[in-house]
């Protein structure tokens, strides 16, 4: 996007004018002083923000003459308020109160009568959090039946993404994904769930709530006892017993 605006004097269409003239007609001189924008640049090129504290500049630089400075981010032109201030000829850039939101390029539009010229982009990069970091159970039940398959998603607000830990009563697992699939889940797999979230940039963690996994055990050796055996037609009360292994299984 770079424009460059090259002006050229023609002398041979400046009628008047010979070799040897003592006097420049003066709105000649007055154009011919006037030096084009060239050579835009932001200082720094690039800023790492891990920890804000108090304002940030951007300097723009160009060579010219009767410069024009305009800041625009990624969505504008950016325009003083709380968190821009903008020095009065225009070349600084002060970000009041860095906080996430100004994350981003920018870049200085500078013009003259002759043209414009805009910068490279001065990168902006704000790294924060982890913050609210979830853990979320799917299906979402109170508990699971042995051979399920149960998938745990891990999430947090962070720049640059958060790396995940995921912890079974306490005790670290070797996973590092954000989601935890236990397929085929088993009884020995019931437990507190947790995953901390891990920004290795601003070398923030924060935990979730744990999740409590209960895995019940399929049912198996289903019995059903008649009691007594020998049963007189009308005569006798029958009582039926069903038993089962598992846990708290349900008799229908
Ligand atoms: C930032 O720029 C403003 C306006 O030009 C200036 O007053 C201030 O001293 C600068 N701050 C730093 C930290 O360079
Ligand atoms: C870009 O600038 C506009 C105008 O100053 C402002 O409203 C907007 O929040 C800025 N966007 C970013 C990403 O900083
Ligand atoms: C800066 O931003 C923080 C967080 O958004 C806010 O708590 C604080 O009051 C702000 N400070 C100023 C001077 O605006
Ligand atoms: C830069 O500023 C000039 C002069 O105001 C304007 O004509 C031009 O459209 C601007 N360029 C961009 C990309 O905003
Ligand atoms: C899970 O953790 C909660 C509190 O964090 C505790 O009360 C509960 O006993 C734990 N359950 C298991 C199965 O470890």
């Amino acid at each position: 996007m770079k424009t460059a605006i090259k002006f050229f004097i023609l002398l041979g269409a400046i009628s008047g004018f010979s070799e040897g003239a003592g006097v420049l007609p003066n709105d000649f001189l007055t154009g011919s002083t006037e030096e084009p924008v060239s050579n835009v640049r932001v200082t720094p090129q690039s800023l790492d923000l891990i920890k804000f504290n108090g304002p940030v500049n951007l300097s723009c630089s160009s060579s010219g003459s009767s410069l024009t400075f305009v800041w625009m981010n990624i969505t504008s032109v950016v325009t003083p308020s709380d968190i821009f201030q903008i020095n009065d000829e225009g070349s600084v850039l002060t970000l009041v109160n860095v906080s996430r939101n100004e994350h981003g390029s920018y870049r200085c539009n500078v013009s003259n009568p002759l043209g414009f010229d805009i910068s490279d982009p001065a990168n902006v990069y704000i790294s924060y959090g982890p913050e609210d970091t979830q853990l979320k159970v799917s299906p979402s039940i109170k508990q699971y039946g042995e051979g399920l398959n149960v998938y745990l998603l891990c999430s947090a607000e962070s720049r640059p993404s958060a790396q995940f830990q995921w912890f079974l009563n306490g005790e670290e697992l070797p996973d590092t994904e954000p989601a935890l699939r236990l397929t085929n889940i088993q009884m020995s797999q019931s437990g507190n769930y947790s995953c901390h979230a891990v920004n290795g940039k601003t070398l923030k963690e924060q935990k979730s709530q744990p999740s409590v996994v209960s895995v019940l055990a399929r049912v198996s050796n289903v019995l059903v006892e008649l009691d007594p055996t020998d049963l007189v037609e009308f005569s006798s009360s029958v009582s039926l017993r069903c038993s089962a292994s598992g846990f708290s299984p349900h008799f229908f």
